[in-house]
């Protein structure tokens, strides 16, 4: 079985990057890390990767003159992996539309709040602040729009009248390491159907 080749782009510590990494060592898993890229060169996520013999790559946005350039390399350093999948896990710069264009319908994020509601930063915060019920996390494909893509999958976590920022993280997190691997798993069987902006998930047989 040839596997489905997956670059993952990370700028911290790397958690979602590690259950996929460990799904993926699952026999029956049908796509491989090819590649995991930071753009940050002090991320914990490279060590993680490293640890599960990962290649690493690091592409210092700092260190180019403009966006342009910077996209070009990690273009560049993906494609020289074979990958036909990106997984943004805690990848904190806004990808162009020109890089987006790039990779039609073949990159996924994870994102702790169940979208529409709350995209951008410190969500677990502002659904608190918001006096929500239930939060969650959104897997969905990347489009140019932050946080605005078609949805893959989506787990429900409650939120308790004690809960601080930090301890519904925590609780959104574990679903987080649940559903991306599973969301991969899915778009290497093919059973993920675009649809203008929902996705169809075909049952295994008519993938
Ligand atoms: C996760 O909460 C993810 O949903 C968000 O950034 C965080 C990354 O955490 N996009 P990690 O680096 O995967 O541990």
């Amino acid at each position: 079985m040839s596997r489905l080749k997956v670059g993952v782009l990370v700028s911290g510590r790397g958690s979602n990057m590690e259950a996929l990494a460990e799904a993926c060592g699952a026999d029956d898993h049908p796509a491989e890390i090819s590649v995991v890229v930071s753009n940050r060169p002090d991320a914990a996520g490279l060590e993680r990767a490293a640890s599960f013999g990962i290649a690493t790559e690091v592409v210092d946005h700092t260190a180019f003159a403009d966006k342009v350039a910077f996209e070009a390399e990690v273009i560049r350093v993906l494609e020289e992996h074979g990958v036909e999948l990106i997984c943004l896990a805690g990848f904190m710069r806004v990808l162009s539309e020109d890089f987006v264009a790039r990779f039609p319908h073949k990159i996924l994020n994870i994102h702790p709040s169940l979208l529409p509601a709350f995209p951008g930063l410190e969500v677990q915060r502002k659904a608190i602040e918001h006096g929500a019920r239930f939060s969650g996390c959104t897997v969905h494909f990347v489009v140019p729009e932050v946080d605005a893509g078609p949805i893959v999958l989506q787990a429900v976590v409650p939120i308790e009248q004690d809960d601080t920022e930090d301890t519904l993280a925590a609780r959104i997190l574990e679903q987080e390491h649940r559903i991306y691997p599973e969301a991969v798993r899915l778009f290497a069987e093919r059973r993920l159907r675009i649809e203008d902006r929902v996705v169809r998930i075909l049952p295994q047989t008519e993938a």
